[in-house]
């Protein structure tokens, strides 16, 4: 097991997810203790339905755990309310979400400047701009998010998540809906938060390359963490 790094970004202590479902209480997430560094690049891996997607939920504090704790920069989300939470994601995270959640009603450009509306600056749609220009949407500012393909979605997707120089991003599936081209561009931008300010990402993947790229692997199954590696190697590319 890995040693507990001393200012940990993300820490989780004997945390739980039970939900109820028709026939029942369903165990999601069991015995889920973890640290994870300021600056790591941290690989989410594991079969469908493990529960990946529900470990990155709790880490950008859209789900609560049924038992334990999870505590992002020091602030432990249990004490915050709804509104609480909204703002500290707002403040420290970007998450790119498996089914994107783009506004329907907002094109591509909005959507991309709602992190820097919501933080009051008045360049939101000037720096979307660029942001979408990077994603290699320059083109498709423009159209709604019905008006775009899975990958194109995806992208304004990412632009929007990082826009805002977030502390930590998450990202779940980020290269899900790309080629190999596009997806090995998108992966660039993923990883430049971290090698120019030091953020940290943690992403879900199913792609070997993509977690391979990332320091810390960490694997689930039915709900648990079964392996937690560090490569033994300086970070490339
Ligand atoms: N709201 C819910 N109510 C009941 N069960 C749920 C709920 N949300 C998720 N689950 C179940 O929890 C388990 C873990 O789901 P999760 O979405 O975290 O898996 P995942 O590892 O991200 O899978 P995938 O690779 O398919 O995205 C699944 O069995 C899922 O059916
Ligand atoms: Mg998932």
């Amino acid at each position: 097991m890995n040693p507990s790094p001393a200012n940990p970004v993300v820490r989780l202590d004997d945390v739980h997810v039970a939900l109820s479902s028709g026939s029942g209480a369903v165990t999601i997430l069991s015995d889920i203790t973890l640290s994870i560094a300021t600056g790591e690049t941290v690989a989410i891996i594991g079969p469908s339905g493990s529960g990946k997607s529900t470990l990155l939920a709790l880490i950008g504090g859209l789900e609560r755990p049924s038992r334990g704790t999870v505590a992002v920069a020091g602030q432990d989300f249990a004490v915050l309310d709804q509104d609480g939470l909204a703002r500290f994601r707002r403040d420290h995270i970007g998450i790119i979400f498996q089914s994107f959640h783009l506004i329907p009603a907002m094109t591509a450009l909005e959507n991309v400047a709602i992190p820097l509306d919501l933080l009051g600056r008045r360049d939101g749609i000037a720096r979307a701009r660029e942001g979408l220009a990077a994603v290699g949407l320059a083109h498709r500012g423009g159209h709604y998010p019905a008006q775009l393909s899975g990958g194109e979605q995806q992208r304004v997707a990412l632009a929007r998540a990082i826009i805002a120089n977030p502390p930590l991003l998450l990202a779940d599936e980020p290269t899900g809906n790309l080629d190999g081209v596009t997806g090995a561009q998108i992966i660039d931008l993923l990883f430049a938060g971290n090698a120019r300010l030091g953020s940290t990402l943690i992403l879900v993947t199913h792609d070997p390359d993509l977690a391979a790229r990332c320091e810390r692997v960490i694997s689930l199954a039915d709900g648990r963490i079964v392996a937690d590696t560090r490569a033994i190697r300086t970070r490339v590319g």
